[in-house]
C-alpha cells in the first residue's frame, strides 16, 4: 500500500496509463504517478476505483485522459533546443527537400509531434524565415502537436518567459519577439501564423485524421518524447510515424533516442554529431544533394560527445545500418562540419587547431555564412579551448562575448565561474555562479560549485546551505542518471562526494 493505493492497483494503473498515453511508469516512478492520480481524483471528485473503471474502457473519457496527461507529462522544452539539429535542418534537410523534390506539388509539411508549449515548431519557423528567399514559391506548413492541451493553449498564445530563451541568441529575441508589460516575450504574428497546433495522442492509430492532414509529411520531428515510453510503445509509435512520412521524408528524434528507431522502412543517416532516419532504403548513389554512401556496416556508432544541454548528444549507440550524408555541393564545408572538426580537435587536446577553426566560424566570414545558430556554441568552445591553453584572459573574453549573445543562458555563467576560479578570482567566481543559479534554480552543479567556493572562502554556513540545496535536488533524480556539466559523474556519486565532504567539516 502506497499513499492508500494498493500495489496491485498501482500496477494496473501504470499499465493502463501506458496503454492510453504511452507514458511509462515503472515502480521507481510511482511517486510521480501517485501524485498525478491523486490530483486527477481531486479534480474529478472521485476515487481511484472510478479512475480504474474509466481506464479499463478501451476508449476512456477524453476528460480523464486530458486530466491525466496534464499532470503526468514532462513538458521541458525551449527555443532552438539542440542548435546542431536546427543547423542540419536548415542547411541539409530543407535544402535537399527543395532542390530535389519528391512530390509533384511545391508543398512541404513539417510536423513537430510532442511539441509541448510550441518552442520547437516556432524555432523551425524562425529557421525557415532565415531562408525565405530560397523557398519562395513553396507552400510551407508547420504543425505542432501534443497530447497535453494546456501546453497547446500556451503554444497558441505564443508568449514566453525568460526560461524558454536559455539558449537563444539575443539578436533573435530582438528580431522575433516583443516584450510584454509583465516582462515576457510575445512572438511576432508573422512567425505565429506559420505554425498551427492540434492535439494528437501518438498512441492513436490514425494520425492523418487527428492532424487533419492527408498529405504525407516531409519531416517529422519527434524529439524527447519516445524516451518517456516503454519499448513496445516506442516501436508502435515509430512504425506509425514512418507510415505518415513521404518517401524520402525524415524522422528526427532526440539525441538519446535515435537508438530506439528500428523500422525496416527507415534508414539511419549519419550527420556530424547526430543520427536521423530517412524513409526508404539506403542507396549507393543518390541525387547530388545527399550523395549517400551506403556503408553496409551493421554496427556503426556515431562519435560520442559528452552530454551537455547544448549538444544534447548521448552516445546514440549502435545502429542497424547507417549512411553518411555529404553536404550539398556549392557552399563548401557546412558550419556544423567545421564545428564538429573543432570539437574533435578539442577532445583530442589539439587546442590550437581547434581555436583556429572556431575563430573562422565566429568571424562569420567563411562561405559568407554568418551562422547565427552555431556562433555561440563556437564561442563557448573557444572559451574552453583558451582556458585549456591557460590563456584565461582570452577564455574570459570569449565567454563574456557568448553571454552577450545569450544573456539568459545559465550554462555560460557557470563556465565563466570556472574560468574565474582558474584565475583564482573567487569573488568573481561566486558572483557568476550565483547568476547561473538565479537563471536556473535547479542547476545542481552550480549549487555544488557555490558550496565549494564558499568552503574555499571559509564561509562554512553558506557552503553547507548550498550543499544541502544540491543534495535536495539530487534526491529528486534517478541515482544512475549522469549529471550535466559533471564530466560523466552520476547522481549517486555526487551525493557520496557531498556527504563525505560535509562529514569532514
Ligand atoms: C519533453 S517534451 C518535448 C518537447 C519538444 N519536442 C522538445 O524536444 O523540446 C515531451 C512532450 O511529449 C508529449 N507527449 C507525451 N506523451 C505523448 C503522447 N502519447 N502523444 C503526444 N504527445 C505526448 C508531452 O506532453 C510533452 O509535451
Amino acid at each position: 500500500m502506497i499513499d492508500d493505493i494498493p500495489e496491485n492497483t498501482l500496477n494496473e494503473l501504470s499499465r493502463l496509463v501506458s496503454i492510453h498515453t504511452g507514458l511509462h511508469f515503472p515502480e521507481k516512478k510511482w511517486p510521480a504517478l501517485i501524485k498525478g492520480i491523486i490530483s486527477v481524483n481531486r479534480q474529478l471528485q472521485k476515487d481511484v476505483h472510478h479512475l480504474l473503471y474509466c481506464l479499463r474502457n478501451p476508449s476512456p473519457p477524453k476528460e480523464v485522459i486530458d486530466l491525466l496527461t496534464d499532470r503526468l507529462t514532462v513538458g521541458e522544452t525551449y527555443f532552438l533546443r539542440d542548435k546542431n539539429f536546427f543547423q542540419i535542418f536548415k542547411d541539409q534537410i530543407i535544402q535537399g527537400l527543395i532542390h530535389y523534390p519528391r512530390k509533384k506539388t511545391k508543398k512541404l509539411i513539417f510536423w513537430c509531434a510532442g511539441c509541448a508549449t510550441g518552442e520547437e515548431p516556432y524555432s523551425a519557423a524562425i529557421v525557415i524565415d532565415h531562408i525565405l528567399p530560397e523557398i519562395s514559391g513553396w507552400e510551407i506548413s508547420i504543425i505542432g502537436s501534443d497530447i497535453n492541451r494546456m501546453a497547446l493553449d500556451k503554444a497558441r498564445a505564443g508568449v514566453y518567459s525568460n526560461w524558454s530563451f536559455r539558449e537563444t541568441p539575443e539578436p533573435l529575441i530582438r528580431k522575433y519577439f516583443t516584450r510584454t508589460e509583465d516582462d515576457r516575450f510575445e512572438l511576432i504574428p508573422r512567425i505565429r501564423r506559420m505554425v498551427s497546433f492540434v492535439q494528437v495522442n501518438l498512441m492513436t492509430e490514425n494520425y492523418a485524421a487527428s492532424l487533419n492532414c492527408h498529405d504525407p509529411i516531409d519531416v517529422i520531428v519527434c524529439r524527447n518524447v519516445l524516451m518517456y515510453f516503454n519499448n513496445q510503445n516506442r516501436i508502435r509509435v515509430i512504425q506509425n510515424l514512418a507510415k505518415s512520412l513521404v518517401d524520402n521524408g525524415w524522422l528526427i528524434t532526440g539525441p538519446s533516442e535515435s537508438g530506439f528507431v528500428d523500422a525496416p522502412e527507415l534508414t539511419p543517416v549519419r550527420f556530424p554529431n547526430a543520427l536521423y532516419h530517412r524513409k526508404g532504403s539506403p542507396r549507393k548513389s543518390d541525387s547530388p544533394d545527399f550523395s549517400i554512401r551506403a556503408t553496409h556496416q551493421k554496427n556503426i556508432s556515431v562519435p560520442s560527445v559528452p552530454k551537455t544541454r547544448r549538444t544534447g548528444m548521448k552516445n546514440t549507440g549502435p545502429s542497424r545500418r547507417s549512411t553518411d550524408v555529404k553536404p550539398p555541393p556549392p557552399t563548401g564545408k557546412p558550419i556544423y562540419d567545421l564545428y564538429q572538426e573543432a570539437l574533435t580537435d578539442y577532445q583530442q587536446g589539439d587546442y590550437r587547431q581547434s581555436a583556429q577553426k572556431l575563430s573562422g566560424i565566429v568571424s562569420g566570414a567563411r562561405n559568407g555564412n554568418p551562422s547565427f545558430l552555431m556562433r555561440t556554441e563556437s564561442m563557448i568552445l573557444l572559451a574552453k579551448t583558451h582556458a585549456n591553453l591557460g590563456e584565461l584572459d582570452q577564455a574570459r573574453t570569449w565567454c563574456e562575448k557568448a553571454i552577450g549573445f545569450e544573456k539568459l543562458n545559465p550554462e555560460l555563467y557557470y563556465l565563466l565561474s570556472t574560468i574565474h576560479q582558474s584565475a583564482n578570482d573567487l569573488d568573481a567566481a561566486i558572483t557568476s555562479v550565483k547568476q547561473a543559479i538565479y537563471l536556473d534554480a535547479g542547476f545542481i552543479m552550480a549549487h555544488f560549485m557555490l558550496g565549494m567556493l564558499f568552503a574555499r572562502k571559509n564561509r562554512g554556513l553558506e557552503s553547507a546551505k548550498s550543499m544541502n540545496t544540491a543534495l535536495s535536488l539530487l534526491r529528486l533524480k534517478d541515482p544512475e542518471d549522469v549529471l550535466e556539466f559533471a564530466e560523466g559523474m552520476t547522481v549517486s556519486r555526487l551525493v557520496e562526494t557531498i556527504k563525505s565532504m560535509t562529514a569532514r567539516d
